[in-house]
């Protein structure tokens, strides 16, 4: 199938094109509003570091772009640019500052009332994440996160409340953000204390049941809450490519695939699969479950959402396993594809691929929800003497990877639409650097603490915006 270098795709009418962000990465205000401490307060640098015993000063998380100041200006750009949708999480700390009190702190309840409202104002449908990496700190320190069951009655009530609260603002949810990466990181995806080498296969996979039945449980709350609301799970999305032909690197792959197709099985399925049941047989691990956990599980969610910036290959090969970089759950690097300044490996075919598995293996509506280029951006004066930053390199990384969802539509995957990652910089999930700039407005912020935070249109800001406006059909193949 050859197609000329002037073929357009066709994007649905109502597909809903914007950008991603996480409260911790860009709010800041870390102690304003009521706020409690969360885990990100304590994780100076981000997933791969050491957490402390308090915040500390070079924590860049605990001022992040001051979007809890600024996020009048924020939305403004973002609807400059022409978004439909805007997704951001809600820190669970704002509404409840420990987690496990009973009433909620209005102040912090009132900031999403009006971030919310801005959006709205300019017609930007909120995409809310109840929880991306941000646990209340006393639900980790005291319980021990999702280990323990009482997380689940924690969340039940901190989702009922955000859920009444803005009924009437919010239409689109994720329960938990990239749910699998607890396997990689169980205090910042599932705030477990325990550290990571202490913690049992046994605890580790309860604490994911727990939050399986939790998230079904909100996706049961939001359909009664609001009955014209869609909510989804979230996934981090790795296509995993055997290194070799050979045989074994192919069940190898099958193998790790199914280690995380297991949280989107049991989100759209509700029940735990066959080679699961083998996995726990062969480790010893017994999931201990309650009346009522099989049933809750059958609340299957609307949409898949996932994350996807790379992908990566796996062998059988002892003597090859080598640790390749990459967005959280690593791999081995792919000898055929380049690679960003962070080592993360450069496949937007993978993007078309990734689409096509799950759309193939569940037959439900598709949102992608992150897909960006972490990289170095120089800050520029342009010719008509505003500052910019001329970043052709993300322009391409987004172009060729929006090709190849044009791609999939054509295969006829059913997709809803496409959130580029931190569309704004923020501060790095894996890092916790600024330096990372992922962003299509910069933000004068820097890792040594330094900045007046002021805001500048990047080039492909403009880029962007001719993509939305056009409905895709400014993409060049
Ligand atoms: C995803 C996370 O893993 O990747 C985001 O959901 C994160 O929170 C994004 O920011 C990019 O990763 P990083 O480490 O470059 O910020």
């Amino acid at each position: 199938m050859s197609k000329s270098s002037n073929h357009t795709y066709s994007f649905p009418e109502n597909f809903l094109w914007g950008g991603a962000i996480a409260a911790n990465q860009a709010e800041g205000a870390y102690n304003l509003g009521g706020k409690g401490l969360s885990t990100q307060d304590v994780a100076p640098r981000g997933v791969m570091g050491s957490i402390t015993e308090e915040p500390t000063d070079d924590n860049m998380k605990l001022i992040g772009i001051d979007m809890y100041h600024r996020y009048k200006e924020d939305v403004k750009l973002f609807a400059e640019m022409g978004f439909k949708v805007f997704r951001t999480s809600i820190a669970w700390s704002r509404i409840f500052p420990k987690g496990d009190e009973l009433e909620p702190n209005e102040e912090g309840l009132q900031f999403y009332d009006n971030l919310f409202d801005e959006c709205r104002k300019y017609g930007i449908e909120p995409l809310v994440t109840l929880s991306h990496y941000e646990t209340p700190l006393h639900l980790a320190k005291e319980y021990d996160g999702w280990v323990n069951r009482k997380m689940i009655g924690f969340y039940e009530r901190y989702a009922t409340t955000v859920f009444n609260r803005y009924k009437n603002k919010v239409k689109y949810w994720l329960t938990f953000n990239e749910i699998n990466s607890i396997l990689e990181f169980p205090f910042m995806s599932g705030g477990i204390y325990t550290p990571k080498e202490k913690l049992s296969k046994q605890d580790l996979y309860q604490a994911i049941h727990h939050e399986l039945v939790a998230s079904a449980s909100a996706v049961k709350l939001c359909h009664e809450i609001i009955p014209d609301a869609q909510i989804g799970c979230m996934i981090l999305s790795m296509p995993t490519y055997p290194l070799t032909p050979n045989p074994d690197d192919v069940i190898k792959v099958m193998e790790y695939e199914h280690s995380n197709y297991f949280f989107g099985d049991m989100h759209v399925r509700g029940r735990y699969p066959g080679y699961m049941k083998r996995y726990f047989r062969e480790k010893g691990i017994e999931i201990h479950m309650e009346d009522g956990d099989q049933e809750m599980l059958l609340n299957t969610v609307d949409f898949i959402s996932f994350s996807y910036y790379m992908s990566t290959c796996q062998t059988a090969d002892p003597d090859k396993q080598v640790a390749g970089e990459g967005n959280l759950i690593g791999g081995i690097p792919n000898p055929y594809l380049p690679a960003s300044e962070w080592g993360w490996q450069i496949d937007p075919q993978g993007l078309r691929y990734v689409l096509n598995m799950f759309y193939d293996r569940y037959q439900k509506p598709l949102f992608i929800v992150e897909n960006g280029l972490g990289a170095v951006d120089e800050l520029i004066t342009g010719p008509d003497g505003e500052k910019t930053v001329n970043d052709d390199y993300r322009i391409q990384y987004l172009n060729d990877h929006l090709v190849q969802v044009g791609e999939a539509l054509e295969d006829g995957v059913d997709i809803m639409g496409y959130t580029s990652w931190g569309c704004i910089d923020v501060v790095s999930a894996s890092t916790a650097q600024l330096k990372k700039r992922y962003g299509f407005i910069y933000v004068d912020r820097h890792d040594d603490g330094s900045g007046t935070l002021e805001r500048y249109r990047k080039k492909s800001f403009h880029w962007y915006k001719d993509v939305i406006a056009s409905n895709g059909n400014s993409l060049k193949r």
